[in-house]
């Protein structure tokens, strides 16, 4: 793992933006892994930033998203495609045909729909770099706490935490969901590289978790120690938890000539 702290959260997504870029620089087909939270929101306002200023294009990019609520109208405005087109796909040069989230309505077989999805991300060459959040109890997408680490795309039961931190996004009288359609942890591992942000002092014992104590299902975050190519952007607070801040500036100045001379990736 990677580990580099920024001093605040706009630091974390001007960096996390910086890798988005590099890729769509090097690879003529990227594909990107996208996450939805308040996390991302200034990730996505930097990319928007950047395509308004003529210094990436989005034209042959594909994204898939972690989840996506289960039986919810893509028009909902709490659907996480409104999120995205909201928040990116309706700013920049994307076709939405090539944007994709883990749909399933209560008409079709979440099973299927889940297998179809992981098809759908293999025909697209597999995901090159996943966007993560992670939520205050450990989760990737809405992989909550004792998810199976082999799991792929499939229906999920959130946990009253995840329903309480998310009720803010909706109003008294909608309906929340409890059910979600998630990529597997398994699903999220395969990308070639990860790019977890966190930022905020409510994620330091869940970043401390995951860095630092042993890989479990009760922190699904903590997979990603087992990540050949996991970059994990946090911001002062969020890494308020972690020991030995010295010694990540240090490896970070070493990363910092490597990735002047050779670029943030390895080749694809
Ligand atoms: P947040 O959610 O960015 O809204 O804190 C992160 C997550 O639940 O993965």
């Amino acid at each position: 793992m990677q580990i580099i702290i920024y001093d605040n959260a706009e630091q974390v997504a001007q960096n996390a933006a910086q890798w988005v870029l590099s890729l769509l620089k090097d690879k003529p087909h990227p594909v990107l892994g996208l996450a939805t939270g308040s996390t991302p929101i200034k990730l996505y306002n930097e990319l928007v930033k950047h395509y308004k200023a003529k210094r990436t294009s989005f034209a042959h990019v594909t994204t898939f998203n972690l989840d996506e609520y289960y039986d919810i109208s893509c028009d909902s405005p709490q659907s996480y495609r409104s999120f995205m087109q909201h928040h990116l796909f309706d700013h920049i040069n994307i076709e939405t045909a090539n944007t994709f989230l883990p749909t399933c309505n209560k008409d079709q077989d979440p099973r299927k729909q889940g297998l179809d999805y992981e098809a759908y991300i293999k025909q697209a060459g597999g995901i090159d770099l996943q966007i993560l959040g992670i939520g205050a109890n450990g989760h990737i997408g809405f992989n909550e706490p004792t998810s199976s680490l082999r799991s792929r795309t499939r229906i999920k039961t959130l946990t009253q935490q995840t329903l309480l931190d998310n009720s803010r996004l909706f109003k008294s009288n909608e309906l929340q969901p409890s059910l979600a359609m998630t990529m597997g942890i398994a699903s999220i591992m395969d990308a070639r590289y990860i790019l977890l942000m966190a930022t905020g002092k409510h994620k330091a014992d869940a970043v401390m978790q995951m860095i630092t104590q042993g890989v479990s299902s009760n922190c699904p975050a903590s997979i990603l120690q087992m990540h050949e190519n996991a970059v994990i952007l946090l911001d002062k607070d969020a890494a308020s938890k972690l020991p030995d801040h010295a010694y990540y500036e240090w490896v970070n100045e070493q990363n910092q000539h490597l990735n002047e001379k050779f670029g943030l990736f390895h080749k694809f």
